[in-house]
């Protein structure tokens, strides 16, 4: 009997159906699917040779390789879904949620131990940079009248400026003289009274908190929002210092690779006022959905304190000046941590939540 190069398909076939059901991953599959059935395979090879063979062995030859090819694809195809459906499985392992105390036949796994968000760890950290800088903090009350939260701000009733800060009002007394506190701001204005009363100026102080603005949630949003306020009373105080602090807690807080800039901006409580900017560190100033494509991302306000201020609560502007800066805490734990969606920080997603244990 002459030899046929089809001599040992069989053997060939098996050892081929061996090596797909040892591809591990859709990777390999992918990488070995070539060698397998592709131009370069061996049942490429063969084919070609088939026109050595007398013409009525033929077809019988080309009937068996193709039978062959047959089987080897049908096991790739097989081996394929078996790897998909495997990878899918790893996924939703991934991300299956951690749902605390779990009962199992009466029996409680214990709950992870709780621990205090981002935003509340953040506020500790700049309350820290700010001690260190000589500051003291205080805290001041999330109820305030209209007087503190404007009035006193130099924002009198129906000023236009109102318009900057869209406004939770609290159902007591007069309509719309209780409000829940737009901004830190007010917080100011009851250290400076104390500081009067006690005659203990001058005031360095730091003055985190919760506010509350009538905003719809987005990426850098929430209607809800921490701020840290800060504010300096004393003699011969000047734009340059302020400039000054809000450098040296750029530089300590975000460290060196993160630049900050002061641009010109309008609070009415303020003059000359600027807003306090960051490289958005999600794209590091290259533009993204987060920044809005600027590059940019706004962290606050500041500027020097206007006269007007000093007055409405019984300061001495000719014997005293200061400055006062606000800004986000929970834009700096974005910028801090690179998240791209501020919503995350109240979503309570374990997965987000673990990642600042
Ligand atoms: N209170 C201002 C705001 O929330 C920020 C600010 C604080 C501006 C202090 C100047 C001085 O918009």
């Amino acid at each position: 009997m002459t030899s046929s190069p089809l001599d040992n398909l069989a053997d060939q076939t098996a050892e081929l159906l061996a090596t797909i059901a040892e591809l591990a991953t859709i990777d390999q599959l992918r990488e070995a699917e070539p060698q397998l059935t592709g131009k370069r395979s061996l049942l490429s090879t063969l084919q070609k040779t088939l026109g050595v063979l007398a013409p009525e062995d033929r077809k019988d030859a080309g009937a068996r390789l193709q039978e062959a090819r047959r089987v080897v694809e049908s096991a790739l195809d097989g081996r394929r879904a078996v790897l998909a459906d495997e990878a899918r499985a790893d996924a939703l392992a991934g991300d299956r949620l951690d749902l605390g105390d779990v009962v199992v036949a009466n029996v409680v796994w214990p709950a992870s131990v709780g621990h205090p968000s981002l935003v509340a760890i953040t506020q500790r950290e700049l309350e820290d940079v700010f001690v260190a800088m000589g500051f003291r903090v205080s805290e001041g009350p999330e109820v305030e009248s209209d007087w503190y939260n404007f009035e006193a701000l130099n924002i009198p009733p129906a000023h236009p400026a109102r318009g900057m800060w869209d406004t939770f009002y609290v159902d007591l007394g007069e309509p719309e003289t209780v409000v829940l506190r737009t901004h830190t701001s007010p917080t100011q204005i009851h250290l400076m009274e104390e500081a009067v009363a006690n005659h203990s100026l001058p005031i360095h102080a730091v003055m985190p908190g919760r506010c509350y603005r009538r905003d719809t949630p987005d990426a850098r949003h929430l209607a809800t929002f921490h701020q840290i306020e800060g504010l300096v009373v004393d003699r011969g105080i000047s734009f340059a210092d302020l400039a000054g602090v809000i450098e040296t807690f750029t530089r300590a807080y975000f460290g060196p690779d993160i630049e900050s800039r002061l641009r010109p901006g309008y609070f009415p409580f303020t003059e000359p006022s600027a807003e306090f900017e960051v490289t958005c560190t999600i794209c590091r100033g290259e533009g993204c959905r987060t920044c809005s494509q600027t590059g940019w991302i706004e962290l606050g306000g500041c500027g020097v304190l206007d006269p007007a201020v000093l007055d409405a609560v019984g300061i001495d502007g000719d014997e005293w000046s200061g400055f006062a800066f606000g800004f986000g805490i929970d834009r700096c734990a974005q910028m801090r941590h690179q998240i791209a969606d501020m919503r995350a920080l109240i979503e309570n997603d374990s997965r987000f939540l673990a990642e600042f244990s």
